[in-house]
């Protein structure tokens, strides 16, 4: 008697246990998805800004690699212009302070 109840006792818990990873699988896969969609919003433009003017001639490790102060990052910018650089002045001073912010002198 003991062992015909327990049968029937188990298969529920199985089918709980079954219903219950379907359902944490789904609110995981809910939830991974809304934080990579910030990630993706939340992606810095001046780091794009760096992809978009710097990554043409050399790669922007050759950029994200160096420390400089303002000024050094003003004269660099002035000699990337110089080797055919492109860029409008709001992005320029974007850049700067970007660099300068994430890639100053240590
Ligand atoms: C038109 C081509 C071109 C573009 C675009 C360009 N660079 Fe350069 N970059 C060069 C060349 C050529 C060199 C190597 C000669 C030199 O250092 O001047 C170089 C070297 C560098 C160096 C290493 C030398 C140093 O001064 O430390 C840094 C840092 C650098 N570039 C930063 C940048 C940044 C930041 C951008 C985007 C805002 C950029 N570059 C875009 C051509 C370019």
């Amino acid at each position: 008697m003991r062992l015909t109840l327990s049968i029937p006792a188990a298969s529920v818990v199985a089918s709980l246990l079954l219903l219950g990873s379907a359902v944490a699988h789904g609110t995981v896969k809910g939830s991974s998805a809304a934080p990579a969609k910030a990630a993706a919003a939340s992606t810095n433009d001046d780091t794009s800004l760096l992809e978009k003017h710097c990554s043409s001639c050399h790669a922007v490790d050759q950029v994200t690699a160096a420390n400089k102060n303002a000024s050094d990052w003003a004269e660099t910018m002035d000699r990337m212009i110089d080797h055919g650089m492109q860029i409008t002045p709001e992005d320029n001073k974007r850049i700067q302070q970007f660099l300068v912010a994430h890639y100053g002198a240590k």
